[in-house]
């Protein structure tokens, strides 16, 4: 493992053990990045308050055992008690080589996989998909493209809004059209929010359609063959419609993954009775409840989590809860991760909370929600078309590839492109800004969608980190070779050589810091100071003009073995990187 950080945290605890004691050999040595070295290991100053003594003289016996001779040039205690550490160039460059070696550029499988659920994406049936489904579909597939990389079993799920009294309203509408307006992808199904919308008006209007709906409902809800072969001619081109979306952005998604609220509509009665047998549900005012302690009202009332409705329906709790079970008792997961918006972090505490009562997640799953901010236009409101309306998806990311277009025509670009190569090219621009941009700010923050700086061939941007790949492989066109053809050996002779390949060994531990709390923008920060500690390197830096051979095989090593990291970090993130541009 060539992390610089576990590495020098290995030999520090290991000096701590040697100097107090072997309950200290797993202590937080306190890693940090250094001003004056390369790391600095602070634990000599919490270690002394405990211990009741002088932190530099703390620092100094670690020093003492500390044994680093092998991989650092210098270690010197700093300041109030700061152990300094500075690697060897020797040692940089021997780690770097190992990187450009190995398959997985050096980055461990776990060492103790887990079967995780990514439940991302999740957008309603017969409803068009908004930008918050959009943020969710691209941050969840980054979350489950990290993971599996890391060497854990991932289980893709899509847990789409197929089912609720909407649908009663939403199969009357399509009788009345005729099934043919399912049947195309010009259809008028294929609005989705014209078709949704022309249902609720009708039903808010007209009784007659009111009732018929209602019975409908019932229908569905008892099984009966028909009602729900008409509801799966909705699902089904409602499925087509989020397939042109996953396909556009190159989600990993597929309809295998689907398993949607309708999926455990038979669960939701041993559900029910489960959490009552139990003892953790009980009636109140008609309707099933648990109160799951410490979630309190306005008023210091205890806050029902309503299982079964005084009607007898079951509600989005139930099913969540229901899925909860499934997951824990048919899947056996280790680790589950809600990819959904912020606004329904109360729904699942609670949902959560209940699950605890219930003693689902007591062996050992954990389940969090990774929340996504809202997405907010540049008048900081959320997202709307300048009419006031819903944005279009597909819409939207037109508008992406078309202002993609623009800016790709300001660069500095290869020659001689024919039409069909600029359009795959501008495409890739427009769907890895969208992309970047989403995943490039912590997850939970809201964000403010804008197309001008999220296109920009500068700064932050897909389209920089792109444009960055693709001017290293430009490199090795120009010298008439292949990337996968540079052996090095990688040797250290320049203060940037030696930053950049020292930035190449973290690679591992960004992907461990993204993959811990299911935060992609972890390794979107990694990569970019990749692409910055690489732009400082080829400005100083010739490659094919080096000095001499050794020099010139020493950097392509360098260039190729950042050229693999970049690719490989942009595609777990699910940006693509054309060969040219
Ligand atoms: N379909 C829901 C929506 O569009 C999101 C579902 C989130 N997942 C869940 N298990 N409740 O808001």
């Amino acid at each position: 493992m060539p992390d610089p950080q576990l590495v020098i945290a290995a030999r520090v605890q290991a000096a701590l053990a040697a100097a107090f004691g072997p309950s200290y050999a797993d202590a937080d040595p306190v890693i940090r990045p250094s001003q004056f070295a390369d790391l600095q290991a602070n634990v000599a100053l919490p270690l002394a308050k405990k211990l009741g003594r002088k932190p530099r003289e703390v620092a100094a016996e670690i020093v003492e055992r500390l044994d680093v001779a092998d991989l650092t040039s210098g270690v010197e205690v700093s300041g109030p008690g700061f152990v300094n550490i500075t690697f060897k160039d020797d040692w940089i460059g021997a780690q770097a080589q190992r990187v450009l070696e190995d398959e997985r550029l050096a980055v461990p499988a776990a060492a103790a996989p887990q079967k995780v659920v990514v439940e991302y994406s999740s957008p309603n049936v017969a409803k068009e998909m908004h930008v918050g489904h959009l943020r969710t579909t691209i941050v969840g597939d980054a979350i489950a493209r990290i993971l599996e990389f890391l060497g854990h079993e991932v289980v893709r799920d899509n847990h789409v809004g197929d089912w609720g009294t909407p649908f009663g309203m939403l199969i009357e509408h399509l009788l009345d059209l005729g099934e043919e307006a399912a049947a195309s992808d010009d259809s008028s199904v294929s609005d989705l929010t014209a078709f949704y919308q022309a249902a609720r008006a009708k039903f808010d209007s007209d009784e007659e359609f009111a009732g018929r709906s209602r019975q409908r409902v019932v229908a569905l809800q008892a099984g009966d063959p028909e009602t729900v072969r008409l509801w799966q001619v909705l699902v089904d081109a409602s499925k087509r419609y989020f397939n042109t979306v996953y396909e556009r952005l190159g989600i990993t998604l597929t309809d295998a993954d689907i398993k949607g609220e309708s999926f455990y509509n038979d669960m939701l009665a041993p559900t029910a009775e489960e959490l009552e047998a139990k003892g953790i549900a009980v009636i109140s005012d008609g309707a099933l409840c648990a109160f799951p302690p410490g979630f309190t009202g306005r008023e210091g009332e205890p806050l029902p989590v309503i299982i079964r409705k005084s009607d007898g329906g079951f509600n989005y709790s139930t099913s969540d809860l229901a899925t909860v079970r499934y997951r824990v008792d048919t899947e056996h997961v280790d680790r589950m991760v809600y990819v959904v918006g912020a606004p329904q972090s109360l729904h699942f505490q609670m949902v959560f909370a209940v699950a605890r009562m219930a003693g689902w997640l007591d062996g050992g799953t954990v389940a969090e929600h990774a929340e996504i901010g809202n997405v907010l236009g540049t008048d900081g409101k959320i997202l709307r078309t300048r009419a006031g309306g819903t944005v279009k998806l597909i819409e939207l990311l037109d508008e992406a590839v078309e202002r993609a277009g623009v800016e790709y025509d300001k660069i500095q670009r290869e020659e001689g492109f024919d039409e069909a190569t600029r359009a795959s090219i501008v495409e890739a621009v427009g769907m890895g800004a969208v992309k970047y941009a989403d995943l490039s700010v912590a997850r939970d923050s809201e964000y403010i969608f804008d197309f001008d700086r999220m296109i920009a061939f500068r700064g932050n941007t897909g389209p920089y980190l792109q444009y960055a790949a693709a001017r290293i492989r430009s490199i090795f066109r120009k010298g008439g070779l292949a990337p996968e053809d540079a052996a090095g050996p990688i040797v250290i002779g320049h203060e940037a050589e030696r930053a950049l390949a020292l930035h190449l060994l973290g690679f591992g531990a960004a992907l461990e810091q993204a993959a811990a709390n299911a935060e992609p923008h972890r390794l979107a920060g990694y990569v970019f100071e990749l692409a910055s500690v690489y732009t400082t390197f080829h400005e100083n830096c010739p490659v094919l003009k080096a000095p001499d051979e050794e020099t010139k095989a020493s950097r392509l090593a360098l260039c190729a073995a950042t050229l693999r990291t970049l690719v490989t970090g942009l595609g777990l993130l699910g940006v693509p990187t054309p060969e040219r541009m």
